[in-house]
């Protein structure tokens, strides 16, 4: 294929799933790279020959994370970040930030020497900063940094409404803003069902006000759900949701996606990577669409960029 798509961490559950998605789709030939290198090789032989079941002819080549091993993955398209340490026991939330921020300095040094004019979509944890990170690191511009958050947290929101109320997914829609944590920001009165905002939903009678707010809380918690149930963080949804960046840049779709992106002004936040609504296409980011706020969402959205700001401070990029 005449495209390449390479995922950092791709041995991992997320990173498979996403390279997973890319091969599946035939969009793009992929490249996985891990620390693990057999682990890589493993992953990636099994997603080729899933190809051949699948009818996709995308090519799917595992290698370690190496000059060797990045070497294959020079003039990428796409770089999916997914690599980073989960927080072990007795570890603090800042130790996994200096941990992964060191991660993210030796593989954003990797791509942009094999891959200078690829756009990056970070997945590591925490996602705002590791996002700000990346970009820092990169010397990328804005447009070329993308991180998923909000795609994911958008698509529990719209799980969880299409449970409360039986009716297809397909048919909703959620806007979640701010940062990847449990500050984020569910908007009901953007979030619609074939077109009607859930707040109208409540005034009509199909949706009372304590199971809306309800869904909003479990949407800001989705991770931990998840990882409670599990045992570990999720990999389904987070891998479907970079895949699905991956497909709208590579398409050009000019798609609207809740995306971590660094905000310079917009939405009165500056020098941040905050979840909001950009739309993405072949540049990467094309344009940050700029939603009028009431004071509570504008209020709530600030106090979720705090909490990203706080983590940025720590590692200072
Ligand atoms: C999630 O929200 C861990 O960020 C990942 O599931």
């Amino acid at each position: 294929m005449n495209r390449k798509v390479t995922v950092v961490g791709g041995a991992g559950n997320v990173g498979a799933t996403v390279a997973r998605a890319v091969a599946q789709k035939e969009l793009a030939d992929v490249v996985v790279v891990d620390i693990a290198d057999t682990k890589a090789a493993g992953v990636a032989l099994d997603i080729y020959q899933s190809c051949a079941i699948e009818g996709s002819a995308a090519r799917v080549l595992g290698v370690g994370a190496t000059d060797e091993g990045f070497a294959h993955t020079a003039n990428s398209d796409v770089v999916v970040i997914t690599s980073g340490m989960p927080r072990k026991p007795g570890m603090s939330r800042d130790d996994l930030l200096n941990v992964n921020y060191q991660i993210m300095q030796s593989v954003t040094a990797q791509v942009v020497k094999h891959s200078p004019n690829t756009i990056i979509v970070p997945v590591a944890n925490p996602l705002d900063a590791m996002s700000q990170a990346v970009f820092r690191l990169s010397g990328f511009p804005r447009e070329r940094v993308l991180g998923m958050a909000g795609v994911l947290d958008s698509a529990r929101m719209r799980t969880f409404i299409a449970m409360e109320l039986n009716v297809s997914v397909s048919d909703v829609t959620a806007f979640v803003l701010g940062g990847h944590g449990d500050t984020m920001v569910p908007l009901p009165r953007l979030s619609t069902v074939a077109g009607i905002p859930l707040t109208e939903l409540v005034k009509m009678g199909k949706l009372s006000q304590a199971r809306l707010d309800e869904i909003c809380t479990r949407t800001a918690n989705g991770g931990a759900e998840i990882t409670k149930l599990v045992g570990t963080s999720a990999w389904y949804a987070p891998g479907a949701s970079a895949g699905d960046m991956v497909e709208a840049i590579l398409k050009d779709q000019k798609r609207i996606m809740p995306c971590s992106v660094f905000l310079q002004g917009e939405y009165g936040i500056h020098d941040l990577f905050v979840g909001v609504p950009v739309k993405v296409g072949a540049r990467g980011v094309e344009e940050i669409v700029e939603v009028p706020l009431t004071e509570d969402e504008k209020a709530a959205l600030h106090k979720s960029a705090g909490a990203v700001r706080e983590r940025v401070d720590v590692i200072k990029v």
